[in-house]
């Protein structure tokens, strides 16, 4: 089979399309023909890698893991023994960031917990979308301890354009909030037909410094210091980042909810998220089901073009999700 693979530590162009065995599932695992893959930040991430001290958990001078991609849909193939809910030629979708990723490629071996039946009338596409992303926006608007939006709150999308942003401009909208969405010039159209009260175009106004108020903030990639965002939140407002630099992380970490104790706001890192968590993705089938949220497919690219769809989405040029299809299998 053909799968996309990177040895060393770079930009897009590190990554190669090769041929390799397709892979036996054991145990739990599922092995899934993948019929499209979707790109995230998370990938680029994971190539540079960012922030850089993952590079103590990915391996110091080069990747010891090989495979890229998390996002997946497509049909199982076979199973491993000890698999309970899934059987070949299930229409699955899911996060291989439980499993050691690789779902660029034409077949994916994870986990069963990774995979979950496929959203009713979905396409692949569609479908292939939605793990990582969609799953990070539903729990970037909810706390650990389970406090989330109410009807009426004023909620600020930072990164509305990008994988996770879309998809948080709709759920927070389902739940009754005025959402203010914040991204680049281009893109306000495009955050705008997501149902946004407001958008933001970042180039031109500073919403810490705008005098507006909000009572929750999901931010997709940290670009101002927790003290300014603090300033940018009501009474009991709260700020979740989900990413960023080193030092955002850093802050998100530790300043921020140490700078909470003493402040009825919250503000700090998302570290409560559970990839295909699965009464989430229940959640989303039904806002899914229900028409509010749907996704947001900038461009496809074919799996043959998979270093240039990684380009994309590293150059900012992604409006939206970047889709990676694969051939359909003959007969
Ligand atoms: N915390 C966790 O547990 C966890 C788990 C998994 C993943 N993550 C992380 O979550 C993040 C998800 O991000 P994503 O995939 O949605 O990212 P993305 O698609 O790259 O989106 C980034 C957004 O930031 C905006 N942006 C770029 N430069 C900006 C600036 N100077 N000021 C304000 N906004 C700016 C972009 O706007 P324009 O495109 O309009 O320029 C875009 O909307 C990733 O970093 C990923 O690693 C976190």
């Amino acid at each position: 089979m053909k799968a996309a693979l990177r040895d060393r530590y770079g930009p897009p162009d590190v990554v190669e399309l090769r041929d390799v065995d397709v892979p036996v599932p054991s145990e739990d695992q599922v092995l899934v023909r993948v019929r499209a893959a979707s790109v995230n930040r998370a990938d680029l991430d994971g190539l540079t890698p960012r922030p850089s001290f993952v590079r103590l958990f990915m391996g110091l001078r080069a990747p010891r893991n090989h495979s890229i991609g998390v996002d997946a849909a497509g049909v199982v193939e076979s199973v491993g023994p000890g698999v309970t809910q899934l059987k070949p030629g299930d229409e699955v979708f899911g996060d291989m960031f439980i499993g050691g990723q690789g779902s660029f490629a034409e077949y994916v071996c994870a986990p069963e917990r990774a995979f979950q039946p496929m959203p009713p009338g979905m396409t692949f596409e569609e479908a292939a979308t939605l793990p990582h992303s969609a799953i990070l926006a539903l729990q970037g608007l909810r706390r650990r301890n389970g406090r989330t939006i109410k009807p009426g709150d004023k909620v600020l999308i930072d990164g509305a354009s990008g994988n996770v942003g879309p998809f948080a401009v709709q759920i927070a909208k389902s739940m009754g909030a005025e959402v203010t969405g914040v991204s680049s010039t281009d893109k306000m159209d495009m955050v705008r037909s997501l149902g946004a009260d407001h958008v933001i175009d970042y180039t031109k106004v500073d919403y810490t410094k705008s005098g507006e108020r909000y009572d929750w903030i999901v931010d997709t990639d940290s670009h101002h210091s927790i003290f300014r965002v603090r300033r940018a939140l009501r009474p009991n407002g709260v700020y979740v980042t989900l990413g960023g630099e080193s030092g955002p992380i850093f802050r998100g970490l530790v300043v921020g909810p140490l700078a909470s104790l003493f402040s009825d706001k919250w503000t700090g890192l998302l570290i409560w998220w559970k990839p295909m968590h699965r009464p989430d993705v229940e959640t989303l089938k039904e806002l899914i089901a229900a028409g509010k949220v749907k996704p947001v497919i900038d461009r496809r690219y074919p799996l043959s073009q998979v270093v240039e769809a990684l380009r994309h989405v590293d150059e900012g040029r992604a409006s939206g999700k970047i889709v990676i299809t694969m051939e359909e299998p003959a007969g």
